[in-house]
């Protein structure tokens, strides 16, 4: 059931190829255009929405951090990503032209659930991402878009969150195919990307051993720290919720900028400091990541820098480098997310724990 692997996290990070490929599968016709039949919500709905609300909580949480940056990008539709838990008690404006968009992988988190009921009581539409068919989530809403990844087992996510992204991704493109936002060969072009990205998860996943061995080198590290900025950020958060649920380390993730904010009076000599390098494009992000990495090391802390394959710039900065495939920004999260699941899932090895079975968890959530 395992197949051959010592844990089913470990399995379901090795399946996140097929499994990214599975989410895009029947989605995109001969014609060019996005399928997306389950959606249910006629195109006319799609066009009158005025703004998207994302809930989720913990790492779907973040999915929906990054799709905020990619809906909004390719859509122009204002799009806010809220914890579930926190939604329904601020009294939130949502009414019938917002779309609200749950993901979960359960489908039967009560946070989530919780949510969207308040969310239709107010007439709002509500969307569901989810990898599990049949659940309360998705039968409770207006449209699915189904994951595909397949049963997960692990308590802590994987499979689950690439697929939630490329849902995500989906969506986004949906949206502005349906309201003219994108040209059908920016679309296309997208898509492209979209459909290479199980190759390149693999080409990660086949050069990981460096990060097993930093495993070894950081499995007695009291604290971790994470940097990104963009959806490099969510990514961020995403490493540190996984080295927390699984090795029991303090970590946190940051948005990069806010490190001279406070998070800076943190550093201190060898800790260990991961960094989600953009790829270099025409905005200033990558020279803002590396002036970010130059403050970490002149603190003595060591630096793990996750950066595109030919990036040289990155090299001086670097204690130890992983390379990414060549994706655009947006994506990037697709690849980025990989090494640090391995990470934590070859750390809490080392440390003897349950990978499958962290301590004080549950795989599904069904209480507020
Ligand atoms: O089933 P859901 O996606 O609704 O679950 C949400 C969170 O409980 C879940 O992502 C949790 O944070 C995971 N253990 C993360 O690895």
């Amino acid at each position: 059931e395992k197949g051959g692997y010592d844990w089913f996290m470990r399995k379901e990070i090795y399946e996140q190829p097929r499994a990214v490929a599975d989410t895009l599968l029947g989605r995109y016709d001969e014609n060019s255009r996005l399928v997306l039949d389950e959606i249910r919500i006629s195109e006319n709905e799609l066009r009158s929405i005025d703004k998207i609300v994302i809930i989720a909580c913990g790492t779907a949480f973040y999915a929906g951090m990054v799709a905020k940056y990619a809906i909004e990008h390719w859509t122009r539709i204002p799009c806010e990503v809220e914890l579930a838990s926190e939604f329904r008690y601020r009294d939130p404006i949502v009414g019938p032209t917002t779309l609200v968009v749950a993901i979960s992988q359960s489908g039967e988190t009560a946070d989530t659930l919780m949510a969207i009921r308040h969310a239709q009581e107010q007439k709002a539409r509500v969307l569901a991402v989810c990898n599990t068919n049949g659940s309360t989530i998705p039968r409770e809403a207006d449209a699915v878009i189904y994951t595909h990844a397949g049963p997960e087992i692990g308590v802590a996510s994987t499979k689950g969150f690439l697929t939630q992204l490329v849902a995500c991704y989906l969506l986004g493109l949906y949206l502005a195919q349906v309201r003219g936002t994108k040209f059908g060969d920016e679309i296309a072009a997208t898509m492209a990307e979209l459909q290479a990205m199980p190759a390149a998860i693999t080409e990660v996943l086949e050069a990981i051993e460096p990060v097993l061995d930093l495993a070894g080198e950081f499995a007695d590290a009291p604290s971790v720290l994470f940097l990104g900025r963009h959806v490099g950020y969510p990514v961020a958060l995403e490493g540190a919720l996984k080295l927390k649920e699984l090795a029991y380390i303090h970590a946190e993730g940051f948005a990069a900028g806010e490190l001279k904010h406070g998070p800076i009076a943190l550093l201190e000599e060898a800790l260990p400091v991961f960094a989600v390098v953009p790829p270099k494009g025409r905005d200033q992000l990558h020279a803002k990541v590396l002036s970010n990495l130059q403050e970490v090391r002149a603190r003595g802390a060591r630096t793990i820098v996750l950066a595109e394959h030919d990036d040289t710039d990155v090299v001086p900065y670097a204690d130890v480098l992983i390379r990414l495939p060549r994706v655009s920004t947006l994506l990037q999260p697709l690849v980025a997310t990989v090494p640090l699941q391995v990470f934590a899932c070859e750390l809490a090895t080392r440390k003897g724990h349950d990978v499958d079975q962290p301590r004080n968890l549950a795989k599904s959530v069904t209480v507020e």
